[in-house]
């Protein structure tokens, strides 16, 4: 099999495609041919050095695939009649056509994962949408519907609304009725942004997001922020809250490619939320992290479930950016950390 191996801390060139032997599956685990990988920012802060959770280099990261089964461990049950149950492994056989969480090593040929990991796609999903539902809509639908409690009638702000996870907010937002959707973005992706439905765009790098949201709410703000930009940003949305506002934090793309001296200085003006202020203020602050919820692997079946659902009922749908082969992951990491990509970028195996 190929796997694209981060060598060492850097630019895009220690992205390296090499020739491994074909992973065995272990018990209770399903080996994966894989057809389409996705690319997440998590991927590019661990080239950099910047993502504490990424094992030991060198290594092969890479937290979703899609693809068909083509090995089984023991015991993987057969038959169909599992599939909607969150707290079973689903019955799969040779030749399904799933799509995964992988703990690392999805940019690759062959990976094996868990059963549990593992969803059976239905039959109009292909593989390049299968492999940009995990790490996007997961993330998405824990921040807004598990800690953000989103409900009709309320105001949303997405930052990097272009995003992977910006797009699939966007979707899930209107997955309710009457969300009113703010969305920050550079501007070349506000015309497609606002014919997927965004109401208020912003242009964060001409436009200061906390005034544009004061002047467009009449200074009463919005119900729900999802961050991932970090730094002063979570400030400022702390204030950009209307009373019962929930703020959720998951990510700090900020620091991407910056200086260990800046680095340093984001993370120590980091703000500190103080309980007698939320109490004052009604307003609730989340932290949100998908790789640290490997211990609550039905919860997140529960959602994978969810989102097929969603998917099949035409609520949602996957929106790739671009594809490059497995052995072009550095163009991949350099599309989206030029701010290319509107939507999912993924690696594709033939
Ligand atoms: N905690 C979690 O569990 C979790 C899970 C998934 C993702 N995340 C985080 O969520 C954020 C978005 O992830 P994603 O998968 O949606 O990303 P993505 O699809 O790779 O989108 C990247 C976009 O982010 C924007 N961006 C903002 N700051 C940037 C920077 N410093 N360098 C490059 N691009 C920057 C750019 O769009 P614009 O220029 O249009 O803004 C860029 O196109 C990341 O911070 C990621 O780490 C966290």
């Amino acid at each position: 099999m190929q796997q694209v191996y981060i060598t060492k801390n850097g630019g895009y060139d220690v992205l390296q495609a090499r020739d491994s032997d074909d992973p065995r599956p272990g018990p209770g685990e399903v080996r994966i041919a894989v057809k389409a990988s996705g690319v997440n920012f998590a991927d590019i802060m661990a080239r950099q050095g910047l993502y504490p959770d990424a094992p030991p280099k060198p290594c092969v990261v890479g937290y979703e695939v899609s693809g068909v089964v083509d090995a089984l461990g023991s015991p993987i049950a057969a038959g169909t009649e599992l599939h909607k149950n969150q707290d079973q492994a689903p019955a799969l056989n040779i030749g399904d056509r799933v799509f995964a969480i992988t703990r690392f090593g999805g940019y690759a040929s062959r990976v094996c994962v868990p059963a549990m990991q593992v969803f059976p796609m239905p039959a109009q999903m292909s593989f390049e949408e299968a492999a940009a539902i995990p790490v996007n809509y997961f993330t998405a639908y824990l921040g807004m519907f598990f800690q953000g409690n989103l409900k009709a009638g309320e105001s949303f702000l997405i930052h990097s609304a272009g995003g992977g996870v910006g797009l699939a907010a966007i979707h899930l937002a209107q997955t309710i009725s009457d969300v009113q959707i703010f969305g920050t973005a550079s501007s070349g992706k506000h015309a497609f942004l606002q014919d997927l439905g965004v109401q208020h765009l912003i242009d964060y790098r001409t436009q200061d997001f906390e005034a544009e949201i004061a002047r467009r709410t009449n200074g009463r703000g919005v119900d729900l922020i999802l961050d991932a930009v970090g730094g002063d940003s979570f400030m400022k949305g702390y204030r950009s809250l209307a009373p019962l506002g929930r703020l959720v934090m998951f990510g700090m793309s900020t620091v991407s490619g910056a200086n260990i001296f800046r680095v340093l200085k984001t993370f120590l003006t980091l703000p500190k939320f103080k309980p007698m202020s939320l109490l004052d203020q009604n307003k609730g602050v989340f932290g949100l992290n998908l790789g640290h919820l490997w211990d609550e692997i039905p919860r997140l079946r529960g959602i994978g479930l969810e989102l097929i659902d969603l998917y099949t009922a035409g609520k949602i749908k996957p929106y790739i950016s671009k594809t490059f082969s497995l052995a072009e992951a550095g163009q991949a990491h350099r599309f989206i950390q030029e701010r290319k990509n509107t939507g999912k970028v993924l690696l594709l195996v033939d």
